[in-house]
C-alpha cells in the first residue's frame, strides 16, 4: 500500500496544516541557508494554486524547557519571524506570521484566512509539549485545521506533536518533498544498482553504528573517513595521537574489521595538526605515523586517491558525514575532494544523506553534481539505518 499524497486530498477552501522543516541556520536574524524553505515550495505552491487555506508549522533550533533560565533566551534566538519573511519573499500570496503557538490571535488569523493564503505560526518548540507529543497540544493544533500534510522530511524521524500527534487526528497526506526524498533515498538504500559504495564520515562512530551495520549488509564497499576513522585505526592497534577517540567503541570497530574487513575501506594517510585550530601547525602523515601529540583533522592525498579508486565504476554512491573538519579551510580538502569525485562519476546514482555533507557540497558549488541531496540530517541517517520513520508511518494509506 502506498501513502496518500497531497494530490489525493480535496483541499479547495479547506484549512490545511502543513508541517514543514524550516529549521534553517540563522545568524543575527538573517537566514543563512534557505534550501529547506525552497524545497518546501512545490507543496506550498500546489496548495496555494488549489485554493487551500494554509497553516504552516515548523520547529526552529532547540528550546530548553528543563532549565527555565535558558528558555527565554532560546525562544528569542529561535524566533520564526525571519523565516516567515524569507518564505513570503518567494510567494505572491498573503503570508501572515503569528508570533504565538496558541491563543486568540492565532485563531483569528486562521479564521481570517482566504483561499490560497498562508499563516505561519511561531516555532513549535516554544511549546513544552511539542517534543513529548503531548495529546492536549496535538488536539489543539489539529483543531485549527481540517487536513494535515507533512512536508518536513528533516523531522519525520521525530515523533512530536506537530509531526505525529496532529497526523493521528486529521486526514493526512505526504507533501511533494517527503514523497521525493523517500523515492530518491529508496532508490539508493532499498534497491541500489550495484556496485554500491557507501562513504561515511563525521565525528562519532556511536552516531553511525546502525548505519554502518545496515550498509555493510547492502553495500559492496563502505568507506570510512572523518573523526570516526580514528577509532577504527585504534582498533587496528595504531597510534592515533590526540585524534578523536571513542574508547568504548574500539571493540565494536574491531568486530566490524574482523567480520567485514574486505568491505571496509579506511584512510591511509591524514592531515594532522598540533591543535584543533585553523592556524595550528599541520602536515600530512601516513596512517602508521600519527605523532603522539598531533590530532588527525582530515584525510590525506593518498586516502583521497584510494577513495577515488574505490568509487570508479560504482553505480550507486551514498555519502553521509564529512571527511574532516571542513569548517576550517586547511582540513576541508578531503571533504571537497569527495564532493568532486562523486559529482564527476559517470552514470552513477549519487546521494548525499543531508547534514554537514550536504552543507559542504552546496557551499562548495557541487549542488548540481548529485542525483539527490537530502534535506534531512538525522532523518536520512535513520532512513539509511533501515528504521521506520514515525512521521511517515503515521500518514494514511491510499
Ligand atoms: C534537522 O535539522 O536535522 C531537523 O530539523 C531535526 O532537528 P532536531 O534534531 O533538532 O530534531
Amino acid at each position: 500500500m502506498a501513502k496518500k499524497t497531497v494530490r489525493d486530498l480535496q483541499v479547495k477552501g479547506k484549512r490545511v496544516i502543513v508541517r514543514v522543516d524550516f529549521n534553517v541556520p540563522i545568524k543575527d536574524g538573517v537566514v543563512k541557508d534557505e534550501n529547506r524553505i525552497v524545497q518546501a515550495l512545490p507543496t506550498i505552491n500546489y496548495l496555494v494554486e488549489h485554493g487551500a487555506r494554509i497553516i504552516l508549522l515548523s520547529h526552529l533550533g532547540k528550546v530548553d524547557h528543563k532549565d527555565p533560565s535558558k528558555t527565554d533566551a532560546d525562544k528569542a534566538k529561535n524566533n520564526m519571524a525571519p523565516v516567515a519573511a524569507k518564505l513570503a519573499g518567494h510567494l505572491k500570496t498573503k503570508v501572515s506570521f503569528v508570533a504565538q503557538t496558541r491563543g486568540a490571535d492565532l485563531e483569528k488569523a486562521v479564521a481570517d484566512l482566504k483561499d490560497g493564503e498562508i499563516v505561519v505560526i511561531q516555532n513549535t518548540r516554544y511549546e513544552k509539549g511539542e517534543e513529548k507529543n503531548d495529546p492536549e497540544l496535538s488536539k489543539y493544533w489539529a483543531s485549527l485545521g481540517e487536513l494535515f500534510v507533512t512536508d518536513a522530511f528533516g523531522s519525520v524521524h521525530r515523533a512530536h506533536a506537530s509531526t505525529v500527534g496532529i497526523a493521528q487526528l486529521l486526514p493526512s497526506a505526504l507533501g511533494f518533498l517527503v514523497e521525493k526524498e523517500v523515492l530518491m533515498l529508496s532508490k539508493a538504500i532499498v534497491n541500489p544498482e550495484k556496485p554500491f559504495v557507501a562513504i561515511l564520515g563525521g565525528a562519532k562512530v556511536s552516531d553511525k553504528i546502525k548505519v554502518i551495520e545496515n550498509l555493510l549488509k547492502i553495500a559492496d564497499k563502505v568507506i570510512i573517513g572523518g573523526g570516526m576513522a580514528y577509532t577504527f585505526l585504534k582498533a587496528q592497534g595504531k597510534e592515533i595521537g590526540t585524534s578523536l577517540l571513542e574508547v568504548d567503541k574500539v571493540d565494536m570497530a574491531k568486530d566490524f574489521l574482523t567480520h567485514h574487513g574486505k568491505k571496509l575501506v579506511l584512510p591511509v594517510d591524514f592531515t594532522v595538526a598540533a591543535a584543533f585550530a585553523e592556524d595550528a601547525d599541520h602536515y600530512v602523515v601516513d596512517a602508521d605515523h600519527i605523532p603522539a601529540n598531533y590530532m588527525g583533522l582530515d584525510i590525506g592525498p593518498k586516502s583521497i586517491k584510494l577513495f577515488e579508486k574505490e568509487l570508479q565504476g560504482a553505480k550507486t554512491v551514498v555519502w553521509n558525514g564529512p571527511m574532516g573538519v571542513f569548517e576550517m579551510k586547511p582540513y576541508a580538502i578531503g571533504t571537497i575532494a569527495i564532493c568532486k569525485a562523486m559529482s564527476e562519476l559517470p552514470g552513477a546514482y549519487t546521494v548525499i544523506g543531508g547534514g554537514d555533507s550536504a552543507a559542504a557540497a552546496i557551499e562548495n558549488g557541487f549542488e548540481d553534481g548529485f542525483s539527490h541531496i537530502s534535506t534531512g540530517g538525522g532523518a536520512s541517517l535513520e532512513f539509511m539505518e533501515g528504521n521506520p520513520l514515525p512521521g511517515i508511518a503515521v500518514i494514511q494509506e491510499k
